[in-house]
């Protein structure tokens, strides 16, 4: 008891947080990494004062959580104060792939002779780091390591060595920088190896790193993504979440301890344990193809302890999320069993009353699921139906979903 609960690690990755543009740029600056001046705009006025302070040609870019801002009318120069006012009045507001632009970083403008990629990440599947690096840049990383892997280069970083001037030498080498650069690039790439530790970040990129007219090299966009687990040891790092920004839905769930993850489909997903969400939410993915592409529409693990509380918790903020049809509430009968698990259905209906409107295909198995059945056929709630298996139920889910 008063022990918060841990967050189940599952590939899902609701425990780390990506910062913006202007904060990461913050943090490079913090750490030695060579930047240029930014100030954060909310307004146009705003910009136009941000651009007055730092003089000369700046550039007015989107603060937002997603990449191709450039492309997407989100990143412009402006020559005077008067045209970061303009600049600024066309990117707030701007719609980049579902991210509202609600700030702007004005930054003091590059002159920029080329450009290039750096990124330094955790690698799961391999137990290390690896960095990744490109003296090609100025195209999209997803596109360069398509069309031409061999102007990639991967390296893999030991933690325990870390990067060390050697070890950035070696990196630049392999990512083709010639021999007069490769000196200029490493000790940058060694103060964004410090970013990367001493942030407890799981990714520092840096796309463009560039060269600039008089020979210096800067990071011109950086994109941090740091691992919230280790909070407890980086007393800033609260003060990055973005709680604006969050789902709403997701707020609500971290409000009540749930494990939820927004998605864009329209079955909603209700399990116990990540592994078998996790599974249920594949299961349903496979049945909704057959009813047009049907999607689950979150994952939601209602952990061991099913109380009608927490069954209660999840649901309304399942039918909380308008895209929802149906909800698929797929239950293991462990240490707490089917009876208890559907005994916290028909009271979480109950207490959600004329709240619960869309409907529920449940299906029980494991420990006391005869009794958990019973329960629910008693009950005979008009929005529940029972399913027998994970596939029947998924695919009734999904159909439901599709009408
Ligand atoms: N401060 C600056 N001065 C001059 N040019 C800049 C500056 N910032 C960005 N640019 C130019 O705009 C391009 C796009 O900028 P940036 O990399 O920040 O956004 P993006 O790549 O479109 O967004 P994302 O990295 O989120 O996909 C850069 O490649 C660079 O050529
Ligand atoms: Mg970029």
């Amino acid at each position: 008891m008063g022990v918060p609960p841990r967050p189940i690690l599952t590939s899902v990755d609701w425990i780390t947080v990506d910062l913006y543009e202007y904060q990461a740029r913050d943090m490079f600056e913090k750490h030695g990494v060579p930047v240029l001046r930014g100030i954060v705009a909310d307004t146009p006025d705003e910009a136009r004062a941000a651009a007055e302070k730092i003089g000369g040609v700046t550039v007015v870019k989107a603060q937002v959580k997603t990449g191709g801002r450039g492309k997407a009318g989100g990143v412009k120069v402006a020559k005077t104060p008067d045209e970061a006012f303009d600049a600024a009045k066309a990117i707030l507001g701007l719609d980049i792939k579902g991210h509202v632009v609600k700030r702007l970083m004005v930054a003091e403008g590059a002159d920029i002779k080329e450009e290039y990629y750096f990124s330094v990440l955790l690698d799961r599947a391999n137990r290390s780091y690896l960095s990744l690096c490109s003296y090609e840049g100025g195209m999209e990383i997803e596109q360069l390591a398509v069309e031409r892997p061999e102007a990639l280069a991967r390296v893999e970083v030991d933690p325990i060595e870390g990067i060390t001037l050697a070890k950035a030498k070696e990196i630049a080498v392999a990512a083709k920088f010639p021999a007069e650069l490769v000196d200029k690039v490493a000790p940058v790439l060694v103060t964004l190896y410090d970013v990367y530790t001493k942030e407890d970040a799981t990714l520092v990129e840096v796309n463009p790193l560039v060269l600039t007219g008089s020979g210096e090299v800067l990071a011109l966009d950086g994109k941090i993504t740091l691992d919230a687990n280790a909070d407890f040891r980086q007393a800033d790092h609260a003060a990055l979440e973005d709680k604006a920004a969050a789902d709403p839905l997701e707020a609500k769930a971290k409000e009540n301890d749930l494990n939820y993850v927004k998605l864009d489909g329209e079955v909603g997903i209700i399990g116990n344990g990540a592994g078998l969400v996790m599974s249920t939410l594949d299961v349903v993915a496979y049945a909704g193809e057959k009813f047009g592409g049907v999607k689950p529409a979150n994952f939601l693990d209602i952990g061991g302890g099913a109380s009608a509380e927490v069954m209660a918790a999840g649901l309304s903020v399942i039918l909380g999320d308008a895209q929802v049809k149906s909800v698929f509430v797929n239950v293991f009968g462990g240490i707490t069993a089917c009876d208890a698990v559907a005994n916290g259905i028909v009271a979480a209906l109950d207490i959600l009353g004329d709240k619960a409107t869309k409907p529920l295909v449940v299906r029980l198995d494991g420990n006391s699921v005869e009794k958990g059945r019973e329960i629910l056929a008693a009950r005979n709630h008009p929005l529940v139906s029972l399913a027998t298996t994970m596939d029947d139920g998924a695919a009734r889910a999904a159909e439901l979903a599709a009408k």
